[in-house]
This record gives C-alpha cells, structure tokens and sequence, in this order.
C-alpha cells in the first residue's frame, strides 16, 4: 500500500503551489466588476482538497517535469472544477448552500452572480494553457483535452444524465449510473493525468495504462463522494451531507447498498494497482492519490 504520510511534504508543496498560482490568476476583487470578481475568488480559492492539480503534479513529475512548469495545467483544471461546483449547488441544480465549509456562491452573493462567476471560472481555465510553457502542437491538445473534458461528452454531459435520473420515478441500471459518474466526475479527473502526461510526451502504452489508472479513480472518487454525503461528517466534509437521499439522486449506496459501494471501492484500487505496477517507483505519488481517493474522509 502506497505511505501516503511519506509523500505528505510533497503533495503540501504541490497544493502550496497551486493556491499560489491560483491566486495570481484570477483578478483582484477590487478590480470592476468587484462583485463578479469577488464571487469567482470565493468560489475557487480557500477551500477544496485541490485533488486535480495534485493528479497533474504527481503525473508530471513522475515523467520528469518540473513542477514549475505544471503550475499552470493544474489551475487550469481546478478552475474548471471550480465553475463546475458553482453551477451544481444552484438552486436549479443540487441547491446546496454550504461548500468547502463556506455558503455556496449563489448563497453569498445571488444567482445571478453565481451563473456569471461559473462561466467566467469556466473561460479564464484555459488562458493558463494557453500561455503554458510547452511547445504550440502540446498545448494544443491539452486544451482540448480540456474543452472536451468540460463538455457535453464530458462533464456537462455527466450532470445532465444526473439531473435526469433525480427523482423517485426515474430509475436507472448499475451501468448506466457507472457511465454517469465517469462522465459528470471521471473524465475531468482523467484529464488532470493526461494533461500531466502530454507535457513529457509519454509512449502510447504508457498512456493506455494512465488511462486505466485514472478512469478507475475517477469511478471511485464519485461512489466515495457518494458513500461520504451517506456517512460522512458535514465539518469534515464542508458541505451537507444526506442530500443526495433526500433528493433522490442515482448514487452508488441507493442503488446497489453501502455494502456492494465499498466492495466496488476494493476491486477499483487494485485496478488502480495493477495499472501503474509497471512503471514502478516513479509512480508513488500517483498511487498515493489513488489510495486516498479511497479512504479519504473529506
Ligand atoms: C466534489 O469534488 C464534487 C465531485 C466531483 C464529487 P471534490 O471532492 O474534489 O471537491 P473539493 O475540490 O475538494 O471541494
Ligand atoms: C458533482 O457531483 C459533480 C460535478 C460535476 C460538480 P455531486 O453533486 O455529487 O458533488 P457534491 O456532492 O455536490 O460535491
Ligand atoms: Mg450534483
Ligand atoms: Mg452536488
Ligand atoms: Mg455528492
């Protein structure tokens, strides 16, 4: 089992990093228009495990680039993850108001505010790639890694298929709810490893392997999210847990049982294990962050 504790200066050094670079991103709340800005600094500083920057920086370095040079890749994809939770807490999405341990943008501001913030979030994601250190056809393709990873085929198309089976008369099978979970968590996180692979241009077999790895974490890291808003701690968690039941939402413990959500839990870590044995040492940052995806309590 990866020693999580080991690498902890590391993933400090990583998240430390990323708060840095985050915040040299977005505009000063005192710059016009200071409520639309100050919502977006709420929205995406402060707060949050910073999970896709860190699967960036693990990735990357494992294939040796500097972390300097990663900066900018894991804004990118944490801005989008943070849009991403601004428009699921409105009120016509999830309505949640507590996030991070902080009241949900539309909440602290209103909704309006939220909506722009959430597109805003969403375009100024991919100036950091834009103006990343890599050469034009590399930064292409993470950015499109990125704009499909955030689209209808990705993310957005995820939350559709969830808000579509909401609700006590919607019914959907183990299959379909898997693919609802890659698609609305899974493929943002399975970029983060790939736009960290892209930058050292590993070989094709590597990539397959990568892809294992991370599409395996990215289904357990939504039926873990599932399992929390059930079991978990709402100070731990910094949002309110019991929502998905009382909504009934299509989640791994509705569907199949806490029992059977655990079990699917196991058999993914060790397809996560098997994915990243080949490539040995250089991996154990990755395999750390796959551990904890698993027994994380927050
Ligand atoms: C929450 O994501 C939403 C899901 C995709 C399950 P995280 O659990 O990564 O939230 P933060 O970034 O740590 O707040
Ligand atoms: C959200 O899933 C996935 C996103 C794309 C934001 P959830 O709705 O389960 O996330 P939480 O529980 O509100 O963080
Ligand atoms: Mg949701
Ligand atoms: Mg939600
Ligand atoms: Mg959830």
């Amino acid at each position: 089992m990866p020693d999580y504790g080991v690498l902890q200066p590391r993933f400090d050094a990583w998240r430390a990093r990323s708060e840095a670079t985050l915040e040299r991103i977005l505009p000063p709340a005192d710059e016009s228009p200071q409520r639309l800005h100050a919502a977006m600094r709420h929205a995406a500083l402060d707060g949050g495990k910073r999970m896709r920057p860190l699967l960036v920086y693990a990735t990357g370095t494992a294939f040796g680039i500097d972390a300097s040079k990663l900066d900018a890749l894991g804004a990118a994809v944490e801005l989008i993850h943070a849009y991403s939770l601004v428009h699921d807490d409105l009120p016509a999405m999830d309505d949640d108001r507590l996030r991070r341990g902080k009241p949900t943008v539309h909440v602290a501001y209103d909704d309006a505010t939220a909506i722009l913030a959430g597109d805003a979030l969403q375009s100024l994601a991919f100036e950091p790639l834009v103006h990343s250190d890599f050469d034009d056809a590399i930064r292409i393709a993470m950015l499109r890694e990125l704009a499909v990873a955030a689209g209808s085929r990705g993310m957005c198309g995820g939350q559709a298929l969830d808000l579509a089976a909401t609700g006590d008369d919607s019914s959907i099978s183990a299959p379909q709810l898997e693919r609802l979970h890659a698609m609305k968590t899974g493929v943002l996180l399975r970029a983060s490893v790939r736009i960290g692979a892209l930058g050292a241009r590993v070989d094709a077999a590597t990539t397959e392997r990568l892809d294992r790895f991370a599409d395996a974490l990215g289904l357990a890291f939504q039926i873990r999210d599932d399992l929390l808003d059930v079991e978990g701690d709402s100070v731990l968690l910094g949002k309110t847990v019991g929502k998905d039941a009382a909504q009934a939402k299509a989640t791994f413990p509705a569907l199949l049982g806490i029992g059977a959500s655990r079990a699917r839990l196991h058999e993914l870590a060790r397809i996560m294990e098997t994915a990243l044995a080949p490539d040995g040492e250089r991996m154990a940052a990755l395999a750390a962050l796959g551990h904890r995806v698993i027994a994380r309590d927050h």
